[in-house]
């Protein structure tokens, strides 16, 4: 692992970390499988967690043994349809769904002079972080049009870090999913994983939730 002091920079996931959508994520897929037939569970529910949209409803219609039942077009129409749900919910979000500590986490990080990017899979970001009046923090926000493959992949990650012109080795990944976490791992930068010891155990750090996310608490974790 880097240390600490190597540390210039910063790399975020959106849902799940810097507010939670995956309530609306999930109930809008949750939704979409059952007009389909495909029976919902926990382990669908973390699965979901950090991928791409499509992948997100391949998963889905594997899950129901329904992988070969659409078309590309007919996929493409049903992932259209969890996406008009999705944006519809996101409307009702304000400054109020920041997760706690986070604001006071970027403030410091911006008075710290440490560069921060965006590595969300979400097509939806823009208009989240919009919602959440956060846009300003968030000056490099890699397109996830651009990539060629999602996370577990690391292109999001070491792309994050070359829109700060930062090696991987001075930057820390922030992830909710353990696609994610793999993702940052993979990019060698230092992931550090909000959520259970047993979803994110492959995380270099791990707070449970995003309140306990300080500059201190991870130097401490990394000495
Ligand atoms: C990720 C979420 O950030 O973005 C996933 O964790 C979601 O649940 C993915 O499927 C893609 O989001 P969107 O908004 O482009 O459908
Ligand atoms: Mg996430």
């Amino acid at each position: 692992m880097a240390t600490f002091k190597q540390i210039k920079g910063f790399v975020f996931d959106l849902d799940g970390v810097i507010t939670d959508t995956s309530l609306y994520h999930t109930k809008a897929w949750r939704q979409l499988a059952e007009k389909l037939g495909v029976t919902w569970n926990k382990d669908l529910e973390e699965g979901l967690k950090g991928i791409s949209r499509m992948d997100s409803l391949e998963l889905i219609l594997k899950t129901g043994g329904k992988e070969n039942d659409y078309s590309h077009d007919e996929k493409v129409a049903l992932a259209t349809e969890k996406n008009t749900n999705y944006v519809n919910e996101i409307k009702q979000m304000t400054p109020a769904n920041i997760l706690p500590g986070i604001k006071d986490f970027l403030d410091d990080l911006r008075d710290k002079g440490y560069l921060i990017s965006l590595a969300s899979a979400s097509k939806n970001a823009p208009t989240v972080l919009k919602q959440l009046q956060l846009t300003d923090y968030f000056p490099k926000v890699v397109d996830p049009a651009s990539l060629s493959k999602g996370k577990p992949d690391p292109e999001i990650y070491t792309k994050g870090a070359e829109l700060l012109n930062l090696a991987p080795e001075q930057c820390i990944g922030v992830e909710d999913a353990e696609a994610g976490i793999q993702a940052i791992n993979a990019a060698n930068e230092t992931s550090v994983g909000i959520g259970s010891a047993k979803t994110l155990s492959a995380a270099d750090v791990r707070f449970d939730d995003t309140s306990q996310m300080t500059l201190a608490n991870i130097e401490k974790a990394m000495a």
